[in-house]
């Protein structure tokens, strides 16, 4: 009999091995601190703090009035395919036909169908840690493995190619990068893509691109990995970007032929991706929109600044400055090498809410913690001075 409780309890094994976040435990004992009457400055959300645009809710709310509440195609409204087929032409200068566009519950909902699509038992996803940690849990669910490699600051913690060599085996079925990634928001350049989908394919692999902070780019352009592989899959989601986090809408572009499996899987597994957040995400690529996100990512960028320069004198070394998304992965082993009770101890006594780097895999996570940049300037300033005086600097 197997020793795991949740087994036990009766409970599936997989269940057991999906791991609670840590920053879970963080979280309840900020809100227990918050109902006590303390004030607490957030910055482990990892979500955006502007509701979502107006025109945007505008759109869903006209179409529920009008009476579109019912399911819609499994894949998605045929038009906003083709929207973002458009916005794909126009942003990133590529042609990918519309029919290649998957609409789904989130980009988690995405990368369920294909996990369930692609993923065979015991097959093998290759992943960077640290990174997002839920992503390897898929593949669990679908009895693969999430194969972690160590990236550290020298790789500006993603996979490269001589990683993609060095641990893909008979087994491994595909490498999944995220850019702009979390926690570190580090970028993979086309170059960079490009070379990591050469070696992808000289192992007869799959490239997943994690792309769901696109657009939250503060040090170039945004990027597709499409711009430079027409083979590689994209993941990607109205929640960061576009303001939708609890909408639950989302996308993959993959190879036309994989579109059959995927319709069959999301018909069966959600039927459709929500119906008001579809008329809502119409209405994301409107000029007006547009100027509504670009002012967010602005001051998204203004607050990137700040910390930048505020967190190191603290003794925050910043190793790889993040190109995009909204975070910030900090050195803290000049105070530990446990972040999670040291995320534990500044927010009892500070008030100031980080998640720890074990939240994100294991390598060097225990001296690593993760800003958030998702609350306003002064609050930033606030838990910087907290901060400073915690430390005695
Ligand atoms: C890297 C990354 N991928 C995927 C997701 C899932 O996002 P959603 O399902 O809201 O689209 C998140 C959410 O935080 C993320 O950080």
């Amino acid at each position: 009999m197997s020793a795991d409780p949740s087994v036990l309890r009766g409970n599936s094994a997989r269940a057991g091995q999906v791991r609670p976040f840590q920053v879970m435990a963080i979280l309840a004992e900020a809100q227990a601190l918050q109902a006590a009457g303390r004030d607490i400055i957030h910055l482990e959300v990892g979500e955006p703090d502007f509701p979502t645009p107006e025109p945007m809710i505008d759109a869903a709310v006209a179409a529920m009035r009008a009476g579109k509440t019912g399911y819609t195609p499994a894949l998605g409204l045929p038009q906003l395919r083709r929207k973002l087929a458009d916005y794909y032409r126009q942003r990133f200068a590529v042609d990918i036909s519309p029919q290649r566009f998957v609409l789904a519950p989130g980009a988690s909902g995405a990368l369920l169908l294909l996990s369930a699509a692609r993923l065979d038992i015991g097959q093998k996803l290759l992943l960077a840690d640290p990174g997002y940690p839920c992503n390897r849990n898929f593949a669990r669910v679908f009895e693969a493995h999430g194969q972690l490699v160590p990236c550290g600051a020298d790789k500006r913690y993603q996979l490269t190619p001589a990683d993609i060599q060095t641990h893909w085996t008979e087994s491994t079925k595909a490498a999944l990068v995220a850019s702009p990634a979390n926690p570190t928001g580090t970028v993979l350049s086309p170059d960079e893509l490009s070379a990591l989908a050469q070696a992808v394919k000289a192992q007869q692999g799959e490239l997943w691109v994690d792309e769901i902070y696109q657009g939250l780019n503060y040090t170039g352009a945004a990027q597709t990995v499409l711009s430079v592989d027409d083979d590689a899959v994209v993941l990607n989601s109205f929640s960061k970007f576009f303001g939708m986090t609890g909408w639950r809408l989302g996308w993959a572009v993959v190879p036309e032929s994989w579109v059959p499996a995927l319709d069959t899987l999301a018909q069966n597994l959600f039927l459709a991706p929500p119906t008001p957040a579809q008329y809502a995400a119409l209405a994301a690529f409107e000029p007006e929109t547009m100027a509504i996100l670009e002012q967010r990512r602005q001051e998204l960028a203004r607050r990137r600044d700040y910390l930048l320069q505020a967190l190191p004198p603290l003794g925050f070394e910043i190793p790889v400055a993040p190109d995009g998304a909204f975070y910030i992965y900090a050195d803290a082993s000049r105070f530990t090498d446990d972040s999670l009770s040291f995320c534990s101890r500044v927010l009892q006594e500070t008030g100031v809410a980080i998640t720890p780097g074990v939240d994100f895999g294991d390598y060097q996570a225990g001296t690593h913690v993760r800003f958030a940049f998702t609350t306003g300037l002064e609050r930033l300033q606030e838990a910087v001075a907290r901060l400073q005086q915690w430390l005695g600097k």
